[in-house]
């Protein structure tokens, strides 16, 4: 039968070259298909008389086989080259030397913050937030600092300028923590209005800080951690304790001679520099804070009677205290991003 022979070979043809699963299937309908050549045939078997249906369906059935075996063949086929594709594709160089994985570690301020939110933590303090771009209000005016004084000036204070390049209007980059004293304090009010007593305030308030200044010691940018305790009958004596606690422990060491030196802030009153220094060693003395009793203007302009309560607030460096924990002597070297110093406190 010339005629089977010519459609199993073509059959063959159209497999080999179907490149992918659906051009083979499509080249399968044409001849298994419901309207396929060999199905044709086999529908046309029926004319036959019963002698030649035999004969000629035995042939069909051969050929039928034949193009079932070569469409199984080349689908296998067709699976081993997307396979092989595939395989390549992901190669995989097991001989390529690793590429090593960098360790991060935390930044010596971050552990440092990290150190001193602990330490004070264990003292009942909370940790309060506040924004960096702050509004004069409360970097100065609500801080008892008046019009005049010598902190408002070009020099200190990175003023925001708006989109004509004139002077925002009363935006800043906040030259310290202290106006998340006024701005905790004025919430903590309202959060209390209307009941008989206020709850104390204890809370630290880590962050960083801006002003015009750079040298081994000062950065424009840097860290401060402010602390506020405001209660019934706290006194000047709770600030030597709660200070001097938190730097023996800070330090690890009995070894440090605490010294508070007269100063004026205009938000506290009296006011206090706190300087340490190692009894080993220097023994020079270091600034590392400075401090006061909240003055009773900055607690009235927050809603808190002045007669009734009292507080002593902080400003510690952190950067500072990271200096002398770690022994590093300038300060700029923490913020330039240099990992062959950075490194060494992993
Ligand atoms: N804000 C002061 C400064 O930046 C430090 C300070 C905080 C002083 C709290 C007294 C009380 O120098």
């Amino acid at each position: 039968m010339q005629n089977l022979e010519s459609i199993v070979r073509a059959a063959k043809t159209a497999f080999a070259t179907a490149l992918d699963p659906d051009a083979l299937e499509q080249a399968k309908a044409r001849y298994l298909g419901k309207s396929g050549q060999i199905t044709v045939l086999l529908k046309e078997l029926g004319k036959l008389a019963a002698e030649e249906k035999r004969k000629v369906g035995a042939a069909i059935n051969q050929a039928k086989a034949a193009v079932e075996t070569a469409l199984a063949e080349r689908r296998e086929a067709i699976r081993q080259a997307e396979l092989s594709a595939r395989l390549a594709e992901e190669a995989l160089d097991v001989t390529l030397p690793g590429r090593g994985e960098a360790q991060g570690g935390l930044h010596p301020v971050t552990r440092t913050l990290e150190r001193i939110e602990q330490l004070f933590a264990s003292l009942g303090f909370a940790v309060a937030d506040g924004p960096e771009i702050e509004t004069d209000f409360y970097n100065f005016t609500a801080l008892n600092t008046p019009e005049d004084h010598p902190a408002r000036s070009m020099h200190d204070t990175f003023y925001l300028l708006d989109e004509d390049g004139r002077l925002a209007k009363g935006l800043l980059l906040r030259t310290h923590t202290s106006p998340i004293q006024a701005r905790y304090m004025q919430a903590h009010v309202a959060k209390y209005a209307g009941q008989e007593t206020m709850p104390e305030i204890r809370i630290i308030a880590p962050g960083r800080v801006y002003r015009v200044d750079s040298d081994a010691t000062h950065s424009p940018m840097f860290h401060q951690v402010e602390g506020l305790w405001v209660g019934e009958n706290v006194s000047f004596a709770d600030l030597k304790g709660v200070i001097a606690d938190f730097l023996r422990r800070f330090f690890e060491t009995d070894d440090l001679k605490v010294r508070f030196r007269p100063s004026f802030f205009p938000f506290t009153e009296p006011s206090a520099e706190i300087d340490v220094a190692f009894t080993h060693g220097t023994q020079q003395w270091l600034e590392i804070a400075g401090c006061g009793m909240v003055h009773p203007n900055v607690l009235s302009r927050a809603g808190i009677d002045p007669e009734k309560h009292t507080g002593f607030a902080f400003g510690f460096g952190p950067d500072r205290l990271a200096m002398l924990r770690y022994g590093v002597d300038d300060l700029r070297l923490f913020f330039e991003g240099d990992l062959r110093f950075l490194r060494q406190f992993v």
